[in-house]
This record gives C-alpha cells, sequence and structure tokens, in this order.
C-alpha cells in the first residue's frame, strides 16, 4: 500500500478513508495540523497509543494531547467542566489552543501519564479535522518529531526521521502557524498558560478578563521541582550544536554582543532577524524573518532551527525577539532550543 498521501495541492479529502481506516486499526498517520505536524494514533486505544512513544522515543510521564473534530467527542473524554472552560473552548475552537480538563475513566492512562486530566484541541486545519471525523475517534498526537528534535512543520523536514516509523504520512504542505498550541489549564478560575503559543495572553485576557503565565515557561527547573505541565521537563527543539540566545531592545547593543561572541568562535552561525543581516557580513547567517512579522519568524523557525545542523558550526548565536503577544512563544521555544543560554542586555 503507498504509504504517501499528498493533499497539498487539492480538496478532495476522499483518501482521508484510508488514513481514518489505519488509526481505527492501531496504526500511526502523520498528519497536518495549523499549527505543526502531529504523530497520531487511535486515543481511545491504549497499545496504538504506546506506539507513539515507541516511534518518538518519549518519556512514558509526558502525556499526550487528544485531538477532536467536535464538542460530542469532548463530551466523551471530559467531565466537571467550568463555564470558565466553555467559555475559553467557544471563543478559541477549532483553533491553536489546548486545554487542560478533568478526563473520564474511558482515556487510556498512557495517553494522560496517569494523570487525572487530559489535554483536548479541536484543530482548525481541514485535513485534521476530517481525519478525525472520518476515524470516529478521538486522535492523540504529539508534535511530530524525534523528542528533543524540533517540531515538524512541513514533511520533508521529517520524513527522514520518521517515515519509517509510521503507518502512513499526509501532505499538507507547511503548516500556518509554526509552533505548537496554547495550553491552558484553569486553576482556581484563573486560566493559566502553560506552554504559550498563537493564542496570546492578551486574546485570553479578552475573553474571561484574566489570565497569568505559568513561571516554567522561561525559568529553568530546579532537580525535583514539581511542573503543572511535564513536557516543561525536557530538553526540547536543539540542534546538535552549542547555541546562545541573545535579545536587547537596543538593536545596536544586541548586534555588537552578536559580533562579540562570534569572534571567539571558528565557525560560527548566525540566526538573525532580516533588518540585521547585513550587519554580521563575513559569518554564516540563517535569516530567520522580520522583526516586524512574527507570525514569519514563527512560521519557519523549527525548519531554520533543523538547517543549522547541516552547517555543523562550533557556536549557533541566535537572535531573540521581543517577548509580546507571540513573541512570547517564539522566546519560549528558542530558550528551551538553547538549553536555556541566553544574555538579555
Ligand atoms: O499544537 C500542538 O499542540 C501539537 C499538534 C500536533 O496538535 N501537539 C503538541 O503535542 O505539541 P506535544 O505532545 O508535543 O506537546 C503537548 C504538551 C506537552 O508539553 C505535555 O506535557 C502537555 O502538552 N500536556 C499534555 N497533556 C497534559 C496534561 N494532562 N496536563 C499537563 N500538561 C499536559
Ligand atoms: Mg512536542
Amino acid at each position: 500500500m503507498e504509504k504517501y498521501i499528498d493533499l497539498k495541492n487539492t480538496a478532495d479529502y476522499s483518501s482521508l478513508e484510508k488514513a481514518a481506516q489505519i488509526i481505527r486499526s492501531g496504526g500511526l498517520v502523520l498528519f497536518p495540523t495549523e499549527t505543526v505536524y502531529g504523530l497520531g494514533a487511535n486515543g481511545l486505544d491504549e497499545m496504538a497509543v504506546k506506539k507513539i512513544f515507541k516511534a518518538k522515543g518519549r518519556s512514558s510521564d509526558n502525556p499526550l494531547i487528544l485531538h477532536i473534530s467536535d464538542f460530542n467527542m469532548l463530551n466523551d473524554i471530559a467531565t466537571d467542566i467550568s463555564e470558565i472552560e466553555h467559555k475559553l473552548m467557544d471563543a478559541f475552537w477549532p483553533g491553536p489552543f489546548t486545554i487542560i480538563l478533568n478526563r473520564k475513566p474511558i482515556v487510556p492512562n498512557s495517553v494522560t501519564a496517569s494523570l487525572d486530566t487530559v489535554g483536548i484541541r479541536m484543530p482548525s486545519n481541514e485535513i485534521a479535522n476530517k481525519l478525525i471525523s472520518y476515524s470516529g475517534v478521538p486522535i492523540a498526537a504529539p508534535s511530530a518529531n524525534i523528542s528533543g528534535k524540533p517540531s515538524g512543520t512541513n514533511i520533508s523536514d521529517i520524513f527522514d526521521e520518521l517515515s519509517d516509523k509510521v503507518d502512513c504520512i499526509i501532505d499538507g504542505g507547511n503548516s500556518l502557524v509554526g509552533l505548537e498550541s496554547t495550553v491552558v489549564r484553569v486553576i482556581d478560575g484563573i486560566p493559566t498558560i502553560l506552554r504559550p503559543g498563537k493564542i496570546t495572553p492578551e486574546d485570553i485576557k479578552k475573553v474571561v478578563g484574566k489570565v497569568q503565565i505559568d513561571k516554567h515557561i522561561f525559568s529553568k527547573l530546579e532537580d525535583g521541582e514539581k511542573v503543572l505541565s511535564p513536557g516543561m521537563k525536557y530538553k526540547h527543539y536543539a540542534p546538535n550544536s552549542k547555541c546562545i540566545l541573545v535579545y536587547s531592545d537596543n538593536n545596536d547593543l544586541l548586534v555588537n554582543k552578536i559580533i562579540e561572541i562570534s569572534s571567539s568562535y571558528k565557525t560560527p552561525l548566525i540566526l538573525s532577524t532580516s533588518e540585521n543581516v547585513q550587519k554580521y557580513e563575513g559569518n554564516l547567517v540563517i535569516d530567520i524573518g522580520s522583526k516586524y512579522n512574527l507570525d514569519e519568524i514563527a512560521k519557519n523557525i523549527f525548519t531554520d532551527l533543523r538547517k543549522v545542523d547541516k552547517f555543523n558550526p562550533d557556536i549557533v548565536i541566535v537572535e531573540g525577539v521581543k517577548q509580546d503577544g507571540l513573541g512570547l512563544a517564539i522566546m519560549n521555544r528558542l530558550i528551551r532550543a538553547c538549553s536555556h543560554n541566553y544574555i538579555e542586555l
């Protein structure tokens, strides 16, 4: 059977029936969503879910998100939903928003890492939505990448690392957002951001009047410290080389610092915003996009981080962006890609 389904330039989704059949029978499917690609399996099938952990090399204490296509599916898997949680889902679904809710017993322990809660998202990507509804079950899916690597935002970035491990590959072109969903848990009535994303704190505040950001989205974990979202514990998004992130509101300070750091290495590689590329003349530079267009930076950042390894530099120096709006999510990923090696001037 041909594994690969090309849906890049067509609205004929009939071939998704085949992929849905694979999900129902316990197989693994790589599929597009508006955030990043997912590595999906039947979210109610313990054995199928275990295959996801094996394929990714993911620690079994890191729970998965269940993806649903409509609100009927929600009621099958979650319970005791508060008014504020309903408001958030109504506002941001379908879309790049995951909410942590109390789970029903039908959800396998392997999905939730035995927690009492389950992360749930209704994607807006049409292919994802149809795949879920044709399958008739919630699809458990982490980002499509080997654990620790940048998330996949197009098939060519992840083909080599995952194609042998899945039963079906659905190509839907480049991911629209490029960063994983915003993860929120409502704690004592306050929406708490556990992972920043395209849905910003400001967006959430507009809907329910309040929001807080978990301190762990930027801080390094102390040994043994408890976290609300197990994913925060793990190394993520990192190129093979040593990386350092630098940011300043003052662009001259930023550029000078990066030039200073680069001068003490033999083969530095700089990830620069478009505005500064020329200032690093003589160095190897990857243009991450304009600092005035954070959507563009978000869309390409994981592909840019993946390009780095091809050059095998002795240091990777990454320009940061302002931690505002989508900039919060971009910086959260970059800080982790650089293993908290961060200088702010
Ligand atoms: O955009 C996305 O969210 C993508 C696409 C495929 O939907 N998925 C994704 O999944 O990024 P993953 O597994 O790479 O990240 C899920 C994050 C992890 O940090 C995990 O720890 C957290 O969500 N999470 C999942 N269930 C949770 C729960 N019950 N409580 C707290 N955190 C949870
Ligand atoms: Mg991930």
